[in-house]
């Protein structure tokens, strides 16, 4: 497999997060280099890097940074999306802990080019630890001088997956609770106390120094042509050894698994795979044989590469346990602004728990298909959807151990 670490080229270095470290090591360099180009220089070489968002949608970077005023009298912001609450991701803590100068320094050349001078970085709430890592880094960049004409400021919120979700997270800076907003009929950027405001992940931010630094065409070296570069693949569950490790785009999921996870935990079978996070549809583990890992590739299987967070289960895995676990997490954080999904996702996770407790009929099966149904394409956000295509993948790719239950 090829080495390619563009975002954790300085993970394995002792002290990393330092900014002495960081500093040795080429960190801040593109600073220097960013006086020779204008913002609209900038955005057009992210254009042209085409890279994608890396928090869970995969939109194209440079055409959002575009949408924001170059010329607007309004003061625009940037909101660094570190949220990261989706069950089986956790790679932008990795950054956070292993090398926050880069992020730092990407939100630096990312406020230049979207002509911001202030940035925040949303975090959940408890993810205290990782916020006192983050404002030390950010403490010796004001130190060293590095942020004389853009403020950051860490905002921590009060912990809510729905806070990750792009236009609840400005709602929860606003100070308000952490709802989704209605989404535009065109494409604009998002609005932070109604100023323009670019949100994006931290590993699309920390990955723009290297693409600045080295050009866009060194970016599109690594990936397929419409998943150019890299992502910061986990993986968790049953796996030999869980973490986060950096690949190209392409590379094929069952090789990445045997190379950095050394396989399923105990030498077991393999017999599913959650791809980037709860929210992506289940694959089996046949399904998984020739897959690769690109945005491209999962939509084909009717699933998504989401966060890239690969949850295994093996052969020893009760999916209907499995799915209950899910569905009690999208009851309890569905933030309840919409009634398919306040509702659904309450009486889809009552009606998996009847199943489990033997007191599920073949009707209870049919209800909840109709469940998801309800809750699909009928709400605000996307969280709904989500949970409605959970419940369908796993009833429709392993119903025999749902009957089997009744
Ligand atoms: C329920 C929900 C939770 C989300 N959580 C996160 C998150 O924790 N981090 C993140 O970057 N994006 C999250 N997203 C996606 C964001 O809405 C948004 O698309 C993203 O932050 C944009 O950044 P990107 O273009 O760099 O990926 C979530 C979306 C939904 C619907």
């Amino acid at each position: 497999m090829r080495d390619c670490k563009i975002v954790s080229r300085k993970f394995e270095l002792p002290n990393s997060h330092t900014l002495e470290v960081s500093k040795a090591h080429g960190g801040y360099k593109t600073l220097e280099k960013l006086r020779e180009h204008s913002p609209l220089e900038i955005i057009d070489i992210i254009k042209a890097s085409n890279l994608r968002g890396k928090g869970g949608g995969g939109a194209p970077a440079g055409e959002k940074w575009e949408l924001m005023p170059q010329n607007s009298l309004k003061p625009s912001f940037l909101a660094v999306n570190c949220d990261e609450s989706e069950p089986g991701t956790f790679k932008d803590r990795q950054i956070i802990t292993k090398d926050p100068h880069l992020l730092i320094e990407g939100i630096l050349i990312t406020c230049y080019a979207i002509r911001a001078k202030h940035a925040y970085i949303y975090i959940r709430g408890e993810y205290k630890q990782f916020q006192d890592i983050l404002q030390g880094a950010i403490d010796e960049a004001y130190e060293d001088g590095l942020l004389k004409e853009c403020d950051i400021t860490v905002h921590r919120g009060a912990g809510a997956y729905i806070c990750g979700e792009k236009s609840a997270l400005l709602e929860s800076m606003e100070g308000k609770r952490g709802h989704p907003r209605l989404k535009p009929k065109q494409k604009e950027p998002e609005w932070f106390f109604d100023n323009p405001t670019l949100v994006n992940n931290v590993e699309t931010i920390a990955t723009v120094p290297f693409i600045v630094q080295n050009g866009a065409d060194a970016y599109r070296a690594f990936g397929t042509e419409q998943s150019p570069g890299t992502l910061l693949f986990s993986m968790s569950g049953h796996v030999q050894k869980p973490g986060v490790y950096e690949a190209e785009f392409g590379t094929s999921m069952m090789e990445y698994i045997r190379h950095f996870g050394g396989g399923v935990k105990g030498g077991k079978k393999l017999k599913a795979v959650i791809p980037g996070g709860v929210s992506c549809g289940v694959l089996t583990a046949e399904e998984c044989e020739n897959l690769t890992l690109d945005y491209e590739a999962l939509r084909c299987m009717r699933s998504s590469l989401g966060t890239g967070g690969m949850i295994l289960m093996d052969e020893d895995t009760d999916m209907v346990v499995a799915l209950k676990n899910i569905l009690e997490f999208y009851h309890e954080e569905s933030c309840g602004q919409c009634t398919p999904c306040r509702e659904g996702t309450g009486w889809s996770d009552k009606l998996v728990a009847k199943i489990l407790e033997k007191k599920g009929t073949k009707e209870d099966l049919n209800k909840l298909l109709e469940i998801a149904d309800t809750m699909n394409g009928k709400t605000i956000c996307v969280f709904a959807p989500a949970a409605s295509a959970v419940i369908v993948d796993f009833m429709r790719k392993f119903r025999d151990e749902f009957e089997a239950k009744l």
